[in-house]
């Protein structure tokens, strides 16, 4: 254990950085220094990183600004002077930038690997920028192993990059035990409850609260979208598809999306800004939210649908004309979504698992027949952040192991 890492348990983290992440060096430091206002970090790569002092100065990873175990931090920086400076800046023999600031003397230290990994110049910003690949009905659903992946992190890791990069994936060899789907999400996150449980079953049943607990076909929809913020993921673990019927059918929302704004660009525009609403009802519930079919990020990507026919509520909201403009469009776009050049459509076998992003990927079954055998799913809830989480821990892990700790 290196003088500067802190060991709690089995977990260990460095106090060489404000963060709990681990930072290789993979560029070193040329040279840093003042230049103008800033602080100029040259690589041995070429590349330059300028950095705002006070940006840096919050940042401060010693133990007075930032705690030794939360790694929160403690300063308050209202009392640090906006136009703070670096009297001095010196690299020290394993290439770290030491600082000794302007206001009364606080020095620190920073690695440069955090330095290179936070740095926001524009090549570094554009470095970070991945673009979206959406996919049509000649998409592949890329496959993993439900038991391999409850043991090995490698595992785990291409199937969330794959469920993060592609919004669906299909996980093989899922035991058929009631609660297998437990496991699974666990190595995630904490599964998202909501009125239908913690874990749900999908079958046909005489009390059905919702069209999904009915035989019928299922048009492709999101669930939930009458929550503010939907439920980012859904698993849904086929145990028993013994009935005629019942396969399973997906598409992407944000290749939809990508293919309205090229082929319709004012039904676009009304269903990328106008609310929709949706209404989940039931004798003991009334959950109801709103938001446009498609909403975009401030760069015009899209981020979320909010599709769904069977729990939406009746617009009320708009004028007439407006109201006639709204509903002309969502038709437009179901009736496109429908087409066959989006769909991808398999029967799920038991041991199947399906996990897919809620609020991009819209899916669908079509109709069963109960009297031809049974059909029996679970099903739960997560949200992206769990998984943005996930996969930040496991790349952590890489870095750490990268670093030598
Ligand atoms: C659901 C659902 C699909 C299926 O439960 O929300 O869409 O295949 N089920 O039964
Ligand atoms: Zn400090
Ligand atoms: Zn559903």
């Amino acid at each position: 254990m290196g003088s500067h890492e802190v060991l709690t348990g089995s977990v260990s983290y460095t106090l060489e950085t404000p963060d709990m992440d681990f930072w290789p060096i993979e560029v070193s430091i040329a040279r840093a220094q003042n230049s103008d206002e800033d602080i100029e970090v040259v690589w041995a790569d070429g590349c330059t990183s300028i950095y705002y002092p006070f940006w840096l100065r919050e940042q401060c990873s010693c133990t007075d600004c930032h705690s030794e175990t939360t790694r929160e931090a403690l300063i308050d920086i209202t009392k640090i002077p906006l136009e703070i400076q670096a009297e001095s800046i010196t690299l020290d023999e394993q290439g770290y930038v030491n600082i000794c600031w302007s206001d009364g003397g606080h020095k620190s230290r920073y690695h440069p690997g955090w330095l290179r990994a936070n740095s926001y110049d524009d090549w570094a910003q554009k470095e970070r920028v991945s673009e979206l690949k959406t996919w049509d009905n000649s998409f592949s659903v890329l496959e993993f192993d439900g038991v391999r992946l409850l043991e090995c992190d490698d595992h785990l890791y291409e199937w969330l990059t794959a469920l993060d990069s592609s919004g669906l994936t299909l996980l093989k060899n899922v035991p058929t035990t009631k609660g297998s789907i437990r496991k699974i999400a666990e190595r995630i996150g904490i599964i998202r409850q909501s009125n239908f449980g913690t874990l749900f079953d999908v079958v046909s049943k005489p009390d059905a609260d919702s069209n999904a607990y009915l035989s019928i076909g299922l048009p492709l929809h999101m669930d939930l979208p009458s929550r503010e913020t939907p439920p980012g993921l859904q698993f849904l673990h086929c145990i028993v598809n013994e009935a005629k019927g019942g396969a399973s059918q997906f598409v992407d929302g944000f290749h939809l999306a990508k293919i309205i704004k090229q082929e319709a660009p004012e039904i676009f525009k009304i269903v990328t800004t106008v609310d929709y609403s949706f209404q989940n009802r039931s004798v003991d519930c009334d959950f109801r939210a709103s938001g446009p079919l498609i909403r975009l990020d401030k760069y015009g990507n899209p981020i979320e649908s909010r599709i769904n026919t069977f729990i939406a509520a009746p617009i009320i909201n708009l004028p007439h004309d407006m109201l006639k403009k709204a509903i002309a469009a969502k038709h437009y776009l179901l009736q496109t979504m429908n087409e066959p050049r989006f769909k991808v459509e398999f029967k799920m076998q038991p041991g199947d698992m399906v996990a897919f992003d809620n609020r991009r990927i819209l899916h669908g079954r079509s109709e069963f027949y109960p009297n031809t055998g049974s059909r029996f799913l679970e099903g739960c809830y997560l949200d992206r952040d769990d998984l943005g989480s996930a996969l930040r821990m496991l790349e952590r892990k890489k870095r750490r192991i990268k670093s030598g700790y």
